[in-house]
């Protein structure tokens, strides 16, 4: 077998065997498959598509690359989160360290920023001293020890995705149903989550754009949960315009700080509390849905929350006086204002032109190697359905290079539409899926 045999056979729609797949798998993590044929396959699985079969097949293939965490031993249900991606998506920030208040263990591996959507990685990147790469020996301990631990794909977990994911994103190739879902249960089921809930973004800020294919993708990766013996839901979510106020790697940290101290947007809270009632659920650690939002709604009161996102960062290595201090955080160069034009409601705000207004700025990669810039991206100060009058502030955009910053307000006055007749608040939660 050749990985030109398997080019080819995807090429011409024809299904793969487990074998195959296998070989390209390991065959791509050792190097011993290039970039560019790993690129056609990928490519041209985008377009043909696989068979159910085929992506159980490339999502146990891709967990197996690596080494397969067995947390049993933590004597705990671990009980993991992961969302297909979004614009101004930081509720693993809010979300992990409040469930793990509440009992739930957490041992969650983060992607980096993908296409016009951030990543967690980046995002907690943005706290000075925060590990992302510790060895699997720490994460575990810290698991055992604070109840939660939060790293990037670094470690020897799913090593294929890790590549993939950095290729696809490379070569617009992520919008696919069988990329995605092999990509998230790949690493759910190697980083040793007993029991997943999935945020699946519906709009065109994520990668689904209607609810027909999100249901698609979430029944996928509920029947790969099936297979591989682990309990999956799927909370379906909107994204059409970004969630909560900030898009931008350390503007995110800090609005998460913010709604851990008890400070946070009505759109993000209705994420957090549903996706944390499933996670309390599933855990064991309560007994009904509303049992389990009431739980969580009392430890963001309380303080926990906010206690154990300082403990995460304080163990990772992170400089815990950022979150005290916010301002401690370096800002961008430039803080430009956007003023409103003429008097109205907002009647849309497209989540995918902020998210590539945002990496435009800095905030996310164009090439795989890129460096980003933690300090730039946009600070929305109104959502839809708000009513603004003639010259009140709309946004504020964060710029270190002054020669972006004439197109970049152009660009964001085109993106936030105001107009005369009311326009509703959009809803958040659309449907959950066991
Ligand atoms: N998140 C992932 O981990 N992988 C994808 O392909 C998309 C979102």
């Amino acid at each position: 077998m050749t990985i030109l045999d398997i080019i080819e056979k995807k090429r011409d729609k024809k299904e793969l065997s487990k074998e195959e797949i296998e070989f390209f798998v390991n065959g791509y993590t050792k190097g011993e498959i290039t970039d560019y044929q790993a690129a056609a396959l990928v490519m041209a699985i985008f377009i043909q598509g696989m068979t159910d079969k085929e992506t159980a097949n490339l999502t146990i293939a891709m967990a197996n690359s690596g080494e397969v965490l067995d947390l049993s031993k933590l004597n705990k249900i671990i009980v993991d989160k992961h969302s297909t991606g979004g614009v101004g998506d930081k509720i693993s920030l809010i979300l992990l360290p409040l469930v793990a208040s509440c009992g739930v263990a957490v041992a969650k591996m983060s992607g980096r920023g993908l296409g016009f959507t951030g990543g967690t990685v980046d995002k907690l990147e943005s706290i000075p001293g925060y590990r992302t790469d510790i060895t699997i020996n720490k994460f575990i301990e810290n698991v055992e020890n604070i109840g939660i631990s939060m790293i990037s794909q670094t470690l020897n977990l799913a090593p294929a995705d890790k590549k993939l994911y950095a290729l696809r994103d490379s070569i617009s190739c992520v919008e696919s149903i069988p990329l995605i879902a092999s990509s998230i249960m790949s690493k759910k089921i190697a980083s040793g989550a007993q029991k997943i809930v999935l945020d699946v973004t519906v709009g065109n800020g994520a990668f689904m754009k209607n609810l027909h294919d999100a249901e698609k993708l979430a029944k996928e990766m509920i029947s790969i949960g099936k297979l591989a013996n682990r309990e999956t839901v799927c909370v379906l979510t909107k994204m059409q315009e970004p969630l909560g106020y900030n898009v931008g790697n350390s503007l995110e940290v800090k609005e998460a700080i913010e709604a851990l101290k008890g400070k946070m947007a009505e759109d993000v809270k209705d994420v957090v509390l549903e996706l944390g009632a499933y996670m309390l659920l599933l855990a064991g650690e309560a007994e009904s849905i509303d049992k389990a939002k009431n739980l969580l709604t009392e430890n963001l009161q309380n303080g926990k929350a906010y206690s154990k996102f300082m403990e995460l960062v304080k163990t990772q290595g992170g400089d815990v006086t950022y979150l005290e201090y916010l301002e401690n955080f370096e800002e961008s160069k430039y803080v430009e204002p956007i003023y409103s034009e003429k008097p109205g409601y907002i009647y849309s705000i497209n989540a995918k032109e902020i998210g590539k207004l945002a990496c435009s700025l800095g905030a996310g990669r164009v090439r795989k190697e890129d460096k980003i810039d933690s300090t730039v991206g946009v600070s929305l100060l109104k959502k839809v359905g708000d009513y603004v009058t003639k010259d009140e502030e709309l946004a504020y955009l964060h710029v270190n290079n002054l020669e972006q910053l004439e197109s970049a307000k152009e660009r964001i006055k085109q993106i936030i539409k105001i107009r005369e007749d009311k326009a509703e608040k959009l809803d958040t939660i659309i449907k959950v899926i066991k």
